[in-house]
């Protein structure tokens, strides 16, 4: 059995009900791309919202982290990995939480106890030394010498400064080498391997501070392919049976072995090819683009294609496609969507893999000449013509100019960037900080009638209930999910697009100021995520038709929009309408 179903089985042993991996885009979130750990779609309940199956959960779920993507390429990161995890909801706290970490550990994976040490919580103003946590890993065996107090950037998640629930924790590592286990364990020392974390989830972090949850709850997360390669006894990640398949086909294709040299460019395009995989194979439409999870999927595709040519593979080859079908086979059981979007995510990839392959050769030259003439800096007209010319995004550029020794000049070419997209005010939203490029003009038009369309619907169809659930645009279309409980009828959609297009065509003004949260909030203002927002916030208004708290950017006319239809109105799950609409 493997690390997955292993560790499932043991926790429904132990009382948990399993919870199925939630989308790793989040569905009802716009305020991150991805979801980055199991807890994340539980933050309601972690918070006290009573859940249907119970205060003891497990699942595997699908996580993308995209801060590490430059780092993808050596023995140990990911940018797609699955997480496990066990909470308990105000049920049980540390000593049950303590004891099943260290039996699943050594007597379900057969981990002999003098390879963990862990580390626990020293202390700080708000929560006292962890002396419990400390004293039943000593009850269990665990010498004094291997559990280690460490302050809050060490054990407290998320960290200080993140909001949402949080609290300190103990976590739990192995002793990775051949080398004899130490004694007394170091824990910067990088044979130490972290592999699971539990968190004892006390706290709610808000605008006023911390504040004590009405229940004390358990998160523990574990990565299945760092414990896996553990397991299985490899000391690079892309070695173990999770990955070996994958490393071993692009080796084939490119006739290259797996040393120091080609390696790294195997290992991102097999992390490469996962992701993009599990982005496009959900239900949320995301497509390559130049915002958002598409400006990810796009620069994913495009790296990974850099790479094939690195190795010298033809990137007009079927490697990606024989590769996807891999990924699919492997996971199908475990996420069948992958399996009905199998066709679909073929196509994303080709289509995106002929727009790039046809541009990717000349790009390279045009960057060897640049090289040639001696230059020591990518300055920001070539970054951005090699962007605009060839399709490169600024963080390719960035690795090919890293790897010759020179440096890139990203402010310049964020500024040509935004000149040319001509827009003011992209980048507002914190989302746009981790290095993507923005958002343009057409999508800047799609989310001034994303605010549009949210109030014509509270008119058309008489319900000041119906809010935004979800929404998604790229540069062809809108996506909009909302509360409503039946279709609506052909009269209603005309209705809607009719008096969004009269609102277009009134080309009202849109304005934007700051306001306190709560001011804004009584001043009427549409609040998707209330809690989350900090306590100023930007509230866009459309005329006298609409006022919404939203980061922005949006047009400054509304007449800009030209012309709005609806394609298509489905539901999008119990209770959720979705209205798929374009400005023509
Ligand atoms: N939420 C915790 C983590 O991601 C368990 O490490």
């Amino acid at each position: 059995m493997n690390l997955k179903d292993l560790y499932i089985n043991f926790f429904i042993e132990k009382g948990h009900k399993q919870i199925p991996s939630a989308p790793v885009i989040p569905e009802n979130d716009n305020t991150v791309l991805f979801n980055t750990a199991g807890m994340q779609p539980l933050t309601p309940y972690l918070k006290g919202m009573p859940h249907p199956l119970g205060t003891r959960l497990v699942d595997y779920q699908k996580c993308i982290r995209t801060n590490d993507l430059d780092s993808v390429g050596d023995s140990t990161h990911h940018t797609f990995f699955e997480m496990l995890g066990n909470w308990s909801l105000g049920d049980y706290f540390k000593d049950d939480s303590i004891k099943w970490s260290f039996e699943f550990l050594t007597n379900v994976l057969g981990i002999p106890k003098e390879r963990i040490a862990v580390s626990v919580f020293e202390g700080n103003e708000l929560v006292s030394r962890d002396i419990e946590s400390h004293d039943l890993w000593k009850s269990l065996g665990i010498t004094e010498d291997h559990i280690c107090y460490l302050g809050v950037d060490d054990n407290w998640w998320p960290n200080m400064e993140l909001l949402g629930p949080c609290g300190p924790d103990t976590e739990i590592f192995y002793w990775r080498s051949d080398e004899p286990v130490p004694d007394k364990a170091d824990l910067t020392d990088e044979r130490w391997v972290e592999i699971w974390n539990n968190v004892f989830m006390q706290y709610n972090h808000d605008q006023n501070g911390f504040t004590e949850l009405s229940q004390k709850n358990v998160d523990t997360g574990m990565g299945v392919e760092r414990t896996t390669a553990i397991l299985e006894g490899v000391n690079d990640n892309y070695l173990s049976s999770i990955f070996k398949d994958y490393i071993d086909i692009i080796a084939k294709y490119s006739g290259k072995p797996y040393d120091e040299e080609y390696a790294p460019s195997m290992r991102i395009i097999a992390d490469h090819i996962r992701t993009i995989v599990m982005i496009t194979g959900e239900n949320s439409g995301v497509r390559p683009s130049n915002t958002d999870q598409g400006y990810i999927l796009r620069r994913l595709i495009r790296r990974a294609i850099r790479h094939e040519s690195k190795l010298g593979i033809d990137t007009n080859s079927d490697l990606f496609s024989v590769l996807i079908d891999m990924v699919i086979e492997k996971f199908k059981s475990y996420y069948p969507e992958l399996e009905t979007n199998r066709d679909l995510i073929q196509d994303v990839v080709e289509t995106e893999k002929k727009k790039f392959s046809n541009t990717i050769g000349k790009g390279l030259k045009e960057f060897n000449k640049i090289i040639d003439r001696g230059a020591n800096e990518i300055d920001a007209t070539k970054a951005f013509h090699l962007y605009d010319t060839f399709g490169f995004p600024i963080e390719l550029t960035s690795e090919l100019a890293h790897e010759k020794g020179l440096s890139v000049d990203i402010d310049g070419f964020h500024k040509l960037f935004s000149e040319h997209q001509e827009k003011s005010r992209a980048g507002a939203s914190g989302k746009f900080k981790s290095g993507l490029s923005g958002t343009g003009e057409i999508e800047t038009k799609y989310h001034t009638a994303t605010h549009l369309l949210n109030a014509a619907l509270k008119v058309v169809l008489n319900d000041g209930n119906i809010h935004q659930r979800g929404s998604n645009i790229t540069e062809e279309r809108m996506r909009f999910d909302f509360n409503f409980d039946r279709k609506l009828t052909d009269d209603e959609i005309s209705k809607i697009e009719n008096l969004v297009n009269e609102w277009i065509n009134n080309d009202y003004t849109v304005t934007c100021e700051e306001m306190n949260k709560m001011d804004a909030v009584n001043a009427g203002a549409e609040a998707m995520f209330i809690e989350r927002y900090p306590d100023l916030v930007t509230v866009y208004t459309i005329g006298n038709v609409s006022k919404e708290i939203c980061t922005g950017p949006h047009v400054e006319h509304t007449n800009v929009l030209h012309h709005f239809k609806i394609v298509k109105e489905e539901a999008s799950s119990a209770g959720i309408r979705r209205i798929k609409a374009i400005l023509d």
